[in-house]
């Protein structure tokens, strides 16, 4: 399989295919799922949770994030390695770029930040230094307090707006990818058009470029509440690999996600 880039991403967008990501937080599980054709691998903050046992991804620290993109990108075969800044490791741009400096040293080739139009000088910033961007917008757990829980986001006129209109500054500022969780499928689809960078979605339904899903969750090995976005492909497979190379062709066939993973408005 070729390498994926931020170009094969574009032409993705452009011809109307659909691409993959999932989370990895080791090098077995990175070679697992970028040898069976993922096209990005996220090392998400989620690794807080199903990782470290915590209650959410708010305790994971920049070390933590460094340790596990290290051992990803030692297992990675062709994907697009991405990493999460985690909490309040990107509070001002030098401190963004610090934080992005020791990811992309560690293997990370995009950095993930949760936030809204407040970033968009620091996404210019890391642009202008040569380190791509994916803004994470929707659900976004590292403000769990704040938002008062897991729940979906960008219901109502005013919500979605504001919404819309953050994916379109933060596209201007130089992201290069966006991602949304949680967000109603008709609302995912409007920002999927308004904006010329590839969008990955996750709970967000069908019409995002992409999707991503949390790789314990898609092997079937969810602990708690199995989110309405989560699909068990080992359900059907013979192994986690067979599981991966499902996910896969489903996303690309469009057949992942049903209806049933999504929101309404
Ligand atoms: O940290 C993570 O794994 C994520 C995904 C759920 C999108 O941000």
């Amino acid at each position: 399989m070729a390498k994926t880039t931020l170009h094969s991403l574009l032409e993705m967008k452009k011809t109307g295919e659909k691409f993959t990501c999932l989370t990895s937080y080791d090098a077995t599980q990175a070679h697992m799922v970028s040898s069976q054709g993922t096209d990005i691998i996220l090392v998400g903050d989620s690794l807080g949770m199903v990782v470290q046992g915590r209650d959410s991804t708010v305790p994971v620290t920049m070390a933590d994030m460094v340790y596990h993109t290290r051992c990803v990108s030692r297992g990675n075969t062709d994907a697009m390695i991405m990493a999460d800044i985690p909490f309040m490791a990107c509070s001002t741009p030098e401190q963004t770029y610090d934080n992005a400096a020791a990811l992309m040293q560690a293997g990370a080739e995009v950095i993930k930040l949760e936030g809204g139009r407040w970033l968009c000088d620091t996404v210019r910033g890391l642009s202008e230094r040569g380190v791509p961007t994916c803004l994470h917008l929707g659900l976004t757990p590292q403000s769990v307090s704040m938002l008062g829980g897991y729940k979906v986001q960008g219901r109502g006129e005013e919500a979605a707006n504001r919404m819309i209109e953050d994916a379109r500054l933060l596209a201007e500022a130089g992201a290069n990818i966006l991602l949304l969780e949680c967000v109603p499928t008709p609302l995912a689809r409007e920002i999927a058009r308004s904006v010329d960078v590839p969008v990955i979605g996750i709970g967000a339904g069908p019409d995002t470029d992409g999707q991503v899903l949390v790789v314990y969750d898609m092997l079937g090995m969810t602990h708690g509440r199995k989110p309405r976005f989560v699909k068990n492909f080992m359900a059907e497979a013979g192994s986690p690999a067979e599981a991966v190379a499902q996910y896969v062709t489903d996303v690309k066939s469009g057949t992942f996600p049903a209806p049933e993973h999504g929101f309404e408005a």
